[in-house]
């Protein structure tokens, strides 16, 4: 799949578009499948405007929120400042391997949600390692896409191809998925 570069989602921002809003009941499904406790922290990966981070954080998890755009960053302040100090949310692109080790503390996260994201970035299997560091035994990487497959050829893109979905799953310790509807986007829940 094609990388979508930042200047086309800080345009996205801009023009006020959204994405598939996050309902509270994919929060409680993804909270069987999590179990969390309380302490423990989250982060949350292209955070966009901030409905997965919120959603994290109201399920007790001191959560950060991460996105390259500046007006995601902007967004999530603006909608989410009450939720503040469990919610925090910083500027990073998680493709650029020194800032994520000068921001993020290895082994920090029990879980780290990557909801609409992945399919975006260039080197999937890079991002995978660095989410690895970042987790704590045990930890769950959760991985939100669709499913290339399933979409018409011109927003292909904006999925997984079946290739994608093999290297993401291959080497964590266990794994479960579901989909948010038939035929809609797929959840991986992996567990190192
Ligand atoms: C389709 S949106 C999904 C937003 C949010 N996760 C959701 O589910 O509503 C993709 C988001 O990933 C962000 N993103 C893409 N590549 C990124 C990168 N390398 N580092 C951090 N964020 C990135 C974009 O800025 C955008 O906010």
């Amino acid at each position: 799949m094609v990388a979508v570069e930042l200047e086309r989602w800080e345009e996205h921002f801009a023009n006020g578009w959204g994405f598939r809003p996050v309902a509270s009941e994919e929060m409680d499904r993804l909270a069987t499948y999590l179990n969390p406790r309380p302490g423990q922290w989250a982060l949350d990966v292209g955070c966009g405007l901030g409905g997965c981070a919120v959603g994290l954080a109201r399920l007790g998890y001191r959560t950060l929120a991460v996105d390259w755009a500046d007006a995601s960053v902007a967004a999530v302040r603006d909608r989410y400042m009450d939720a503040e100090p469990r919610l925090a949310v910083r500027r990073l692109d998680f493709e650029d391997e020194r800032a994520v080790r000068e921001l993020l503390p290895s082994a920090g996260f029990d879980v780290v949600t990557m909801r609409l994201v992945l399919a975006f970035m260039t080197d999937k299997a890079a991002a995978g390692r660095r989410v690895r560091s970042l987790l704590v035994p045990g930890g769950a990487w959760v991985v939100t896409t669709p499913l290339a497959e399933r979409l018409p050829e011109e927003r292909r893109y904006i999925g997984m191809t079946a290739q994608e979905v093999a290297e993401l799953i291959e080497g964590w310790q266990q794994g479960c998925w579901y989909d948010l509807e038939p035929d809609g986007p797929r959840c991986f829940v992996l567990r190192r």
